[in-house]
């Protein structure tokens, strides 16, 4: 069956690119990744892999050359003209780089000696890393997690078309993993037409409830779609996470109207052009819809609190082909006794509910239960439990 087709959405491009090797080619590509060059993967450039290849980042088929590298920077879009906020690349040092040659296909080997993928090399280019950090972070602020993966990674890019031999494990989650062409025959089945997706790295506290509701209201279904993969150390692990979603499912959502699948990429901290790719992956994966709130992808305060929903208006709408739902900073006002945001709600400032980030944990950390109006207690037991193990 046409997965394209069957979908109310096309992949952006047009096709959902698969490229995992499967039955008895990849028993014969494994045979012959034996005897090529070796390329030692991290977890990050492990999860680009699985993603490019389960069709994810669609249109990729690989990681990006010299010229796609430049365009995405400088214009946002590939040099064919579609839309992509964020390189997507394979860094390695100049020892590494200078004993791979360019037209060798290479075994990328990832933790337990595992061959993940086989890369064809196109192409090594060196690249400019204060311009890559200003242009995709904003800053060069050594501070800011994204610049500081910039610092630490290798000088050099290898790029060319991927294939993938063995699908990463997502233990311990592999229950809610789904690929792209998975989650787009799930939506068929359920026969859902307009799907909202959800991106989030945290807990899901009462105001992401609020707007996953609100955009529920006028749409068939949501995929919650958190982000398991590399996070900065300070987030609450991907496990804990879990459970606080899950708890908060079975209590608190519609069985019928929401599923739970996980996300396994790494975490940018792009702000707004990590916005537009987080909304150009969710429609790979068959969403229609894609929630951009108060700040999203963004930490400390690099970007204003609405910029990544701002730069959703540097494209024709058609572009990006999903349709963004904003949300403003949304909190539990007193005198309205409801969720609401600026928009909704009349009343001042000290009517309304609103922790920090920090007072939060701090709170969690302490075995203080945060307010039921700020966080289910349901969740706040699972994420006080967490934070003590
Ligand atoms: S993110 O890095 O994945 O964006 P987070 O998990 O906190 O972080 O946010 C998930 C989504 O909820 C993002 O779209 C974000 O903008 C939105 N969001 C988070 N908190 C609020 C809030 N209080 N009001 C409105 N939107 C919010």
């Amino acid at each position: 069956m046409n997965v394209t087709k069957r979908s109310s959405i096309s992949p952006h491009g047009g096709e959902l690119i698969q490229r995992t090797v499967t039955g008895e080619e990849r028993d014969e590509v494994l045979k012959k990744a034996a005897g090529l060059k070796k390329l030692y993967i991290d977890t990050w450039i492990r999860s680009d892999l699985e993603l490019i290849a389960n069709g994810a980042f669609s249109p990729l088929t690989g990681f990006m050359g010299q010229q796609d590298y430049f365009h995405v920077l400088r214009e946002m879009r590939l040099s064919s003209g579609l839309v992509w906020t964020l390189p997507v690349t394979l860094p390695v040092s100049r020892k590494e780089a200078a004993d791979l040659q360019v037209g060798q296909e290479i075994a990328l080997i990832g933790e337990g000696g595992i061959v993940y993928g086989i890369l064809h090399l196109h192409e090594k280019y060196s690249y400019n890393k204060e311009e890559e950090a200003r242009l995709v972070y904003g800053t060069v602020d050594p501070a800011h997690p994204g610049v500081k993966k910039i610092r630490e990674k290798g000088e050099i890019y290898l790029a060319g078309p991927i294939w993938l031999l063995n699908e990463p494990s997502h233990h311990p989650f592999e229950s809610f993993y789904l690929s792209p062409k998975q989650t787009r025959d799930l939506f068929a089945e359920l026969g859902w037409k307009r799907i909202v997706g959800f991106q989030t790295r945290n807990p899901i506290h009462r105001a992401h409830e609020y707007i996953q509701k609100a955009a529920l209201e006028t749409v068939d279904g949501l995929l919650l779609h958190p982000l398991v993969g590399e996070t900065k150390s300070d987030d609450i692990p991907a496990p804990i996470r879990m459970e606080s979603y899950q708890v908060l499912m079975a209590n608190y959502y519609p069985s019928n109207r929401v599923r739970l699948v996980i996300f396994p990429a790494a975490m940018r901290y792009a702000g707004p052009r990590e916005a537009i790719f987080h909304a150009l992956v969710r429609k790979n994966y068959g969403c229609t819809h894609f929630i951009v709130g108060r700040d999203h992808a963004g930490v400390k305060n690099y970007y204003g609190p609405y910029d990544a929903q701002r730069i959703f208006d540097q494209f024709p709408a058609a572009d990006i082909g999903i349709v963004p739902l904003f949300f403003e900073h949304s909190f539990y006002c007193k005198t309205c006794s409801s969720m609401a945001s600026a928009k909704t709600c009349p009343h001042p400032e000290a009517d309304r509910l609103t922790l920090s980030g920090t007072k939060v944990r701090e709170m969690l950390a302490a075995g203080t239960v945060p307010p039921a109006e700020f966080t289910r207690p349901e969740v706040a037991d699972v994420l006080i439990r967490g934070m003590k193990e």
